[in-house]
């Protein structure tokens, strides 16, 4: 055969292997699309990270609900993909923002967090082609920061100050969403009026690249998607899970997202099942529940010069009213200690095999003073918020709780009254 027909043949069977395995490869696409597809439809599987978030198990903790008798149920939020309750409320928090423009694909979703809702945003923002900038308190556990940047979000960390100096980590997170803004009109403007853009940038120092698409300030603490994440779905899986047939609920609150949007959804259901805030040291809402003020001089934001919380527990405990909170339909609050909060992290993972944060660990101390109070009997629900991985420096370092005067020594619930 002449060398240019041999050419031409390899190139014709080489172009047939190709649209073959094009075909081949297309129909076992579609087929496999089609399997996919159906088992969606089926329940058997879940489209992506944002699927998988939520719809947590609603589990018996067994050691607590024989020695209370009581029933003693803990939705297990920290088996979400981003390892927290926060995961449902990143996704709200962004969709909403999606679906109303203020925040588009490209732009940068900006946060002040001590560390879960931080996890849970940067988690999910590239799932919806955004990215996620964090500021966060310098004396946070530092293994969530590690994790914030690992999970590609870039991170500030700074001196905490009180929420009134302009300098605190919220303030500082709402200024980067403005300034990412600004950032990409004026990259747009330069576009369009052919300017240098090199130029333009020195005039506005920023943390972001010059291609950023615009910042959007989660704001946690105000933003009421936060709400609706509990409202629409913590709320009603723990109705769903318990058949309706709970007495009550209780949880601790750092923006109030949670025990708001649990609170009044199961209200709404049932306004006979008792809602309970359980409140760290240094917290002004246990005040606010039972005595109608928010907070007692000395405890007021803003006074304090450096972290104005004085507890162990991370992400819970606030002095100050925010619009998350304001939605809750509270009938009761207790307080918790930092010392009954360790000893019941040891106690469940002693006696249960659980191994949780600080705030699931005050969420139980909670679920045992709300059977205290109720007596034997009744099915409380509590949240448990995260795992104890998230903690390792700080709640689960012995060194670090014995130069706090908080080590462990109970060997059953006497820590709580129960012998
Ligand atoms: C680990 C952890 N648990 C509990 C909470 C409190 O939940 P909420 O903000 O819904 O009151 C937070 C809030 O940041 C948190 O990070």
């Amino acid at each position: 055969m002449a060398p240019e027909k041999a050419v031409g043949a390899v190139a014709a069977a080489a172009l047939s292997l190709a649209l073959l395995t094009y075909f081949v490869g297309g129909f076992n696409r579609k087929h496999a699309d089609r399997e996919y597809r159906e088992a969606v439809r089926k329940g058997r599987a879940k489209r992506g990270v944002i699927d998988a978030i939520g719809n947590t198990p609603l589990i018996r903790i067994d050691s607590l609900s024989e020695a209370t008798g009581c029933e003693i149920l803990a939705k297990c939020e920290f088996l979400n993909p981003g390892g927290s309750v926060k995961d449902r409320v990143a996704v709200k928090i962004i969709e909403e923002a999606l679906e109303s423009g203020k925040l588009v694909q490209g732009g940068v979703v900006t946060e002040g967090s001590a560390g879960s809702t931080a996890i849970s945003l940067a988690t999910v923002a590239p799932a919806y082609g955004c990215k996620c900038h964090v500021v966060i308190p310098d004396d946070a556990a530092i293994e969530k920061s590690q994790i914030i940047e690992a999970l590609g979000a870039t991170v500030e960390r700074v001196r905490p100050v009180s929420i009134t100096h302009r300098d605190h980590f919220v303030n500082i997170a709402r200024r980067r969403a403005a300034e990412a803004t600004e950032l990409a009109a004026r990259e747009s403007s330069t576009r369009s009026s052919h300017v240098n853009s090199k130029v333009q940038n020195l005039e506005l120092p920023s943390v972001f690249p010059s291609d950023c698409k615009g910042g959007f300030f989660a704001d946690q603490f105000e933003n009421l998607a936060n709400f609706r994440a509990h409202y629409e779905g913590t709320g009603p899986e723990i109705w769903e899970q318990t058949g309706g047939k709970l007495h009550a609920f209780v949880a601790a609150a750092g923006t109030g997202g949670t025990v708001a949007g649990v609170s009044k959804f199961l209200q709404e259901q049932n306004p006979n099942i008792k809602c309970f805030l359980i409140d760290p040291p240094g917290s002004g809402l246990f005040n606010k529940v039972t005595r109608g003020v928010m907070y007692t001089r000395e405890e007021a934001e803003g006074r304090r010069l450096k972290n104005p919380f004085d507890t162990v527990t991370e992400g819970i405990g606030i002095n100050r009213m925010t619009n998350n909170f304001l939605m809750a339909k509270l009938d009761g609050a207790f307080k918790g200690s930092d010392m009954e909060a360790v000893e019941m992290s040891r106690f469940l993972l002693k006696n249960d095999g659980l191994f949780i944060g600080s705030s699931s660990a005050m969420n139980c101390v909670g679920a045992v003073q709300v059977a205290q109070l109720l007596g034997p009997g009744h099915t409380i629900v509590t949240i448990l918020c995260d795992n104890g991985i998230r903690h390792l420096s700080k709640f689960h370092n012995l060194q670090y709780l014995a130069e706090h005067g908080l080590t462990p020594t109970a060997t059953g619930l006497e820590f709580m009254g129960i012998s």
